[in-house]
């Protein structure tokens, strides 16, 4: 992640203090932002790998607008999204209305992943605001890949050089066919800094590798990305509008009461390349 300096003028970036995360303070996402602090989010957004900002008030063309200064906003792959007026907004909930689910991800645990690391050009950055919020439960938690792969030690660093997952969602509709392989520790195009893009979710086994050796060094590999060191968990508030960029994190969700309501809304960016390493 990478260093931002020179602000604009009532924008400030709050580190969380935590391996990753930052608060931005001074801006209204409604509103159309100018070019000077759209480039300052993008900056918070690489160094810190996740960046929030508290009592947002968003209308769906707003958030999409917003999404769209970071790449093109797509059109959700999904098709089980029974209410969808805005075609670039996917509703993250557990609410069911008239019998039916208004929205994806339901009410359990989201294993650490990355967004769309099972496709060939995976997610950048992923946007969610949060309009209910349960009372407990349902914290998303963030984890620091580049960190992660930093504190391997050298003997694993070498052993990883080269090395490719198979990424897998559990749905197979939803995976290309064949199935994509990313590498294993990935340059990010940006930052040009190493990362470990591997997550509990959907890397599933290493080209080349038996099952048992594939899947005995991934559960090293999440063991170790998953250490407290590495992590930050976000505490929702209503008007939340949380950024973060896949290529350098991954993130999990806690389960929560599905007697209690949860709506988020997500926008998503695609990769205009595919990982290297
Ligand atoms: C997502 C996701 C987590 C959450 O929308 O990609 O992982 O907290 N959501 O709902
Ligand atoms: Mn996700």
């Amino acid at each position: 992640m990478k260093d931002s300096s020179n602000l604009p003028k009532n924008m400030t970036v709050i580190p969380t203090g935590a391996a990753l995360g930052a608060e931005i303070t001074g801006l209204d996402l409604s509103r159309p932002l100018p070019a000077e602090k759209i480039a300052a989010v993008r900056e918070a957004v690489l160094e810190h790998g996740v960046v929030f900002f508290r009592n947002q008030s968003l209308d769906d063309a707003a958030q999409v607008a917003f999404t769209r200064y970071f790449g093109p906003a797509s059109v959700h792959i999904r098709d089980n999204q029974p209410d969808r007026p805005t075609d670039e907004i996917m509703v993250v909930s557990n609410v069911r209305e008239h019998g039916k689910p208004i929205g994806s991800l339901g009410h359990g645990e989201i294993r650490f992943h990355s967004d769309l690391s099972y496709m060939s050009h995976p997610g950048t950055f992923s946007v969610l605001y949060a309009v209910e919020i349960p009372e407990a439960g349902g914290t998303t938690s963030w984890c620091n890949n580049n960190a992660a792969y930093d504190g391997l030690d050298d003997t694993m660093k070498a052993r990883l050089a080269g090395l490719r997952a198979l990424h897998l969602h559990f749905r197979p509709e939803q995976n290309p066919d064949p199935a994509v392989d990313h590498p294993i520790v990935c340059t990010h195009p940006e930052t040009n800094l190493k990362t470990l893009f591997v997550s509990p979710y959907f890397a599933k086994s290493v080209v080349g590798m038996s099952e048992d050796e594939g899947r005995a060094l991934l559960e090293t590999l999440f063991a170790h990305q998953t250490q407290d060191e590495y992590i930050w968990a976000h505490e929702w508030r209503v008007g939340d509008l949380v950024i973060w960029d896949n290529r350098a994190t991954m993130h999990r969700r806690e389960p929560f009461q599905d007697s209690q309501r949860r709506i988020l809304k997500r926008t998503q960016i695609f990769s205009e390349s595919r990982p290297v390493g």
